[in-house]
C-alpha cells in the first residue's frame, strides 16, 4: 500500500518552464531523408557517389543491357555546386533492327526502400533534361519489378526545346496503391539524353511544406514546446568534411550538393536543410533549438586561433533565421517563402564535445560573437553542470543520458542536490538503451517515466528535456531504440513514445507538492500538476509510475482546495502496462502497448474503453 498527499493549493508547487518538453530530430536512422522529408527519390542529382567520374549511380539502376543503352555519369550539370549529372545513350529505337525492349530502355529510383504510392493521390515530378534531339521520355511509377505501371506521362519536346538544360515537370495521379513502388524515365528513341535533379514529391504533405502527414502528426500530438535539430553526431561527423553546413541546405533544392553523413554513413540530398528544420518548427508550433558545429568533429578540430570563419558561418545562420528580409541572409530566407523572421532563441554550441581540446576555447569565441550581435539568445553549452558549475558563461547546459532501465530510474533525484544557481539543464537526449531497451521495451518506457516526474519535480532547474534519438526508419536502424518506428507507409509509437505523450500538458504547468508514503519494497514514484485547458477550467493530472514486480494499491488524496471553488466533475485514468515488461508495439501491432482511456464518474462521452484518452486525464476538475 502506497499514500500519495497532494497539496493542491494555489500556494503549492511551483511553476514548470514552458519549454519544459520538446523533441530532437536529427538526421539519423534515415529520419528524414526517406522519412520525415516526403521526397521519394533517393540520390536526386546523382551526387552520392562523390564528384569524381564514373561514379557510382546507386541506388538508381538502368533499365535495358548493354546493347540498348549505356549510361554514365559526367560533370555537365547546370548546377555549379552538384556539377555530376547522368548521361544516357540509347542504342536501340521504337523500331528496326535494334528494336528497344517494350517499354523502353532508361533508369529507375526505388527511393528509400519503396515508393509508397498512393491511389487517388497526385505526385509532382521534376526534372533536368538536355539533349541534341528531340525527346520523348515516359515517366512512371511502377511496381518493384516494372511490370506493372501505376501511373504514368509522356514528356516530348523539340531538340531546340531541350539543347540547354530544360526543367519539366509532370503531376502523376497514381491508379492504385503500392508501398513498394519505383519511379522509372524510359524512352525507346535513340540517341543521347542527360538527366540531373530528379525530385518526386507527394502533393499531399503537411501544409505543402514537404513534411510527411503520418511522421508529423506524431510530433504535433507531443505537443512539443522545442526542437532541436539536426543532430546530434550529424552535427559533427566523423570528419569536419562530412559535418552538416546550413549553407549548402538553402536555396533553391536542385542547387544544393547534399552531403554524406559519415557518423550515421548514409547520404542525404539535403532537402531537409536549415530552412525546412525551422519551417517544422513554426508548423508544430515548436521554438527551433539549431546546433551548429563549433569546429570539432569526432576526429579532427579546428584550432580556436582559426576558428573565426566558423562563427562567422554561425552568425550568418543567425541572419537567416531571423534578419529583416533587406538582410543578405535574411533576403535568401525571404526568397524561399518565409520573408518574416524565424523565431530562433536558443543556439547550442556543438554536441557532446565538452571534453575536447579546442571546444571551451572555440565556444567562447562563438559564445562572445552571439552575445554581441544577439543578446537575447540564449546559448548552450555542451558542458555538464549538474553536478559542478560550470568554468564558462552559458545560458543552458546540455546533458544527455543512455543507460539501464533500473539506473534511469533510480536517476529520477538525478537533479535534487544540483545548485539552483547558474544555467538551467537542457537533458537534450534521455533514452534507456541496451538490452532492458529491445527495440522500444515497456521497461525502458517505465524507466523513463520516472525519469521524466524526477524532472518535472526539479523543473527549477531543468528547463527543457526530449527524448533520442525520435524516429527510424526499419530498413536502417543505425541506433536502437527509438520513440518512432516507420517504413515508407506505415508508422507506430514505442511504449517511449507513448510515455511522452502523458506529459504533454506539463509544460507551463504548476508542479503541486506532493508526499509519496510507501515501504521499502515499492518502486514507485509519482507526481501531480495542475494546467488549464483549452476550456478555460484547470485540472489535476496525476501520474505514477510502478517500477516494481508487484501491484500497488495508491491511495490518493487531494487537499489544499477551496470546497465552494471546485466541483468534482469525474476523472479519467490512462494506463500503459501489458502483460511482460519486454513487450514491444510492432508493424503487426502497433498499439499492442498504448494508454486506452478508461472512464470513471461523470466523464461520459469524452472517451470510451480502449479509445485513445483525449488530452485531459484527470481526477478534479476546478471552476
Ligand atoms: O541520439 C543518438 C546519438 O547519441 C546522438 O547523435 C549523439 O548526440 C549521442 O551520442
Amino acid at each position: 500500500m502506497a499514500k500519495l498527499f497532494i497539496d493542491a493549493s494555489e500556494r503549492s508547487g511551483h511553476p514548470i518552464p514552458q519549454t519544459l518538453f520538446g523533441i530532437f530530430f536529427e538526421e539519423i536512422n534515415h529520419a528524414g531523408a526517406g522519412g520525415l522529408w516526403a521526397e521519394l527519390v533517393s540520390n536526386r542529382g546523382f551526387e552520392a557517389g562523390g564528384s569524381n567520374i564514373p561514379s557510382n549511380i546507386d541506388p538508381w539502376s538502368i533499365i535495358g543491357n548493354e546493347s540498348s543503352i549505356i549510361v554514365s555519369t559526367d560533370r555537365s550539370s547546370c548546377f555549379e555546386h552538384n556539377k555530376v549529372a547522368l548521361r544516357m545513350e540509347v542504342l536501340c529505337t521504337s523500331e528496326g533492327t535494334s528494336t528497344c525492349p517494350s517499354g523502353g530502355v532508361g533508369i529507375y529510383n526505388p527511393g528509400f526502400w519503396g515508393m509508397n504510392i498512393e491511389q487517388g493521390k497526385s505526385y509532382k515530378v521534376v526534372f533536368y533534361v538536355r539533349s541534341m534531339e528531340a525527346i520523348d521520355i515516359s515517366v512512371s511509377f511502377t511496381s518493384s519489378n516494372g511490370l506493372q505501371t501505376h501511373a504514368s506521362a509522356n514528356i516530348t519536346a523539340s531538340a531546340s526545346d531541350v539543347s540547354n538544360w530544360t526543367k519539366m515537370e509532370v503531376l502523376l495521379e497514381a491508379k492504385e496503391t503500392n508501398h513498394n513502388s519505383r519511379l522509372q524515365l524510359t524512352t525507346s528513341k535513340k540517341g543521347v539524353i542527360w538527366l540531373d535533379q530528379v525530385s518526386a514529391m507527394p502533393l499531399d504533405t503537411y501544409k505543402g511544406h514537404g513534411f510527411r502527414n503520418d511522421l508529423f502528426q506524431m510530433l504535433a500530438d507531443i505537443k512539443p514546446q522545442f526542437i532541436r535539430f539536426p543532430g546530434g553526431c550529424f552535427v559533427e561527423g566523423e570528419w569536419l568534411r562530412n559535418a552538416f553546413r546550413w549553407k549548402a541546405s538553402v536555396g533553391p533544392w536542385e542547387e544544393r550538393p547534399g552531403h554524406f553523413g559519415d557518423v550515421w554513413m548514409y547520404w542525404t540530398d539535403d532537402g531537409l536543410g536549415y530552412f525546412e528544420f525551422l519551417q517544422l518548427a513554426e508548423d508544430v508550433g515548436a521554438l527551433p533549438i539549431w546546433v551548429f558545429n563549433n569546429g570539432v568533429s569526432h576526429n579532427d578540430q579546428v584550432d580556436t586561433s582559426s576558428v573565426l570563419p566558423f562563427v562567422q558561418e554561425a552568425l550568418d545562420g543567425l541572419e537567416f533565421a531571423r534578419g529583416d528580409s533587406s538582410s543578405r541572409w535574411g533576403a535568401v530566407r525571404a526568397a524561399m517563402g518565409h520573408p518574416e523572421p524565424y523565431d530562433l532563441r536558443y543556439v547550442a554550441v556543438g554536441n557532446e564535445d565538452c571534453g575536447k581540446k579546442n571546444y571551451q576555447g572555440n565556444y567562447l569565441k562563438f559564445y562572445d560573437a552571439i552575445k554581441r550581435a544577439y543578446p537575447d539568445i540564449q546559448i548552450i553549452s555542451n558542458c555538464d553542470g549538474s553536478s559542478t558549475p560550470l568554468d564558462h558563461p552559458a545560458d543552458l547546459y546540455d546533458f544527455h543520458v543512455y543507460t539501464s532501465a533500473n539506473d534511469l530510474f533510480s536517476m529520477s533525484n538525478k537533479f535534487v542536490h544540483t545548485s539552483r544557481q547558474g544555467p538551467k539543464a537542457f537533458v537534450s537526449e534521455y533514452a534507456v538503451t541496451g538490452k532492458d531497451a529491445g527495440t522500444g521495451s515497456l521497461l525502458a518506457a517505465l524507466a523513463e517515466a520516472g525519469f521524466l516526474i524526477g524532472l518535472e519535480k526539479n523543473s527549477d532547474v531543468v528547463q527543457m528535456a526530449s527524448y533520442a534519438p525520435l524516429f527510424v526508419n526499419t530498413n536502417d536502424r543505425r541506433w536502437n531504440p527509438d520513440a518512432i518506428v516507420f517504413n515508407s507507409f506505415q508508422a507506430y509509437g514505442t511504449p517511449s513514445y507513448w510515455v511522452q505523450r502523458f506529459f504533454t500538458e506539463s509544460s507551463g504547468a504548476t508542479f503541486l507538492n506532493a508526499t509519496l508514503q510507501t515501504d521499502s519494497s515499492t518502486s514507485l514514484v509519482a507526481s501531480a500538476i495542475a494546467w488549464k485547458n483549452s476550456d478555460g477550467q484547470t485540472y489535476i493530472r496525476i501520474k505514477a509510475v510502478n517500477f516494481g514486480s508487484n501491484s500497488v494499491n495508491l491511495q490518493i488524496s487531494v487537499g489544499g482546495m477551496d470546497p465552494n471553488s471546485v466541483k468534482l466533475s469525474g476523472s479519467t485514468k490512462t494506463i500503459l502496462t501489458s502483460a511482460g515488461v519486454m513487450d514491444e508495439n510492432s508493424f503487426n501491432e502497433p498499439k499492442k502497448l498504448f494508454p486506452p482511456c478508461r472512464t470513471h464518474s461523470n466523464t461520459a462521452g469524452k472517451c470510451g474503453q480502449g479509445d485513445e484518452c483525449p488530452t485531459f486525464t484527470t481526477f478534479f476538475n476546478f471552476i
